[in-house]
């Protein structure tokens, strides 16, 4: 039976795109509401304490939305805040986290893994704990790449400086041998190719919007949630600050118009 209610989809702010389009890959019969918290991005520099507040806020302004499914597209939330909400969110709830551990640790050889992510996510430790859970005895080597974020925001990602930022950050890996690193941040599919030039072809990149994806298809089978229109409803963007940026940076990543858009107050959900 086709459940026609929305995914809801959340993040930090526009990056979470990465982790929209998978998704209307993946699952072109469904219809999306996303949320990118603009008025409060970046969550990668904030502590635990306020990160799972604004969680908790976009979570539910999505929830009061009739949405049957919740992804939380931002690997800061999914690594500092989700942990802690689940037991709250009545729908099905998946962060981006999990999937693209799982994914690296079915491509790695060695076991050797090499995680990006913002300052916070790779502080807590979340990733190299999930790779050694399903993966005991890998060595996980994490290192923060703040500045990618900044760039992939201003639509700086294949230039000069984007190449000299990924060269120094990715030397971090040098002498480790990884064969395989998760790029843990919604913004980092952007960069991928500066990132693989800095890296060399050997070592393979996970993308956790992908394995996000393969995830709440998976996710949405098992509670028999699935909708199997061949094209879903309309999405709807929801953004906490001015539209306008979001508007411009958004269409020129998804190679479309954003449709509905609209600018909303989240503060307080509970
Ligand atoms: N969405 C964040 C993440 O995936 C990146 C941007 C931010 O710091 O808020 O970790």
């Amino acid at each position: 039976m086709a459940d026609p209610r929305p995914i809801g989809l959340f993040d930090s702010g526009i990056g979470g795109l990465t982790v929209f389009r998978a998704l209307g890959r993946r699952l072109p019969g469904e219809q999306i509401l996303y949320l990118g918290d603009t008025a409060r991005v970046p969550y990668g520099n904030k502590s635990r304490e306020t990160v799972t507040r604004y969680t908790r806020e976009c979570a539910h302004f999505l929830l009061r939305r009739q949405i049957k499914a919740l992804v939380v597209a931002c690997n800061t939330a999914s690594a500092l805040a989700l942990p802690a909400l689940l037991s709250e969110l009545p729908v099905p709830t998946l962060g981006v986290l999990q999937p693209g551990a799982a994914r690296a640790c079915r491509l790695s050889a060695s076991g050797r893994i090499g995680v990006i992510g913002t300052e916070a996510t790779i502080r807590s430790g979340a990733y190299t704990e999930a790779i050694h859970r399903i993966r005991p005895g890998s060595e996980v080597f994490g290192v923060a790449c703040p500045l990618f974020v900044p760039l992939a925001e201003e639509g700086w990602t294949e230039g000069e400086v984007e190449r000299l930022v990924a060269q120094r950050y990715l030397s971090a890996f040098d002498g480790k041998g990884i064969d395989t690193l998760v790029l843990g941040c919604t913004h980092y599919p952007l960069l991928k190719g500066v990132i693989r030039e800095a890296l060399g072809p050997a070592i393979q990149l996970v993308d956790s919007a992908e394995a996000a994806a393969e995830e709440a298809a998976r996710l949405l089978e098992a509670h028999e949630l699935l909708d199997d229109r061949e094209r879903g409803g309309e999405p709807h963007f929801y953004v906490t600050d001015s539209s306008q940026r979001f508007a411009e940076v958004g269409s020129r990543f998804l190679g479309t118009s954003m449709g509905r858009l609209e600018q909303v107050d989240i503060t307080g959900e509970s």
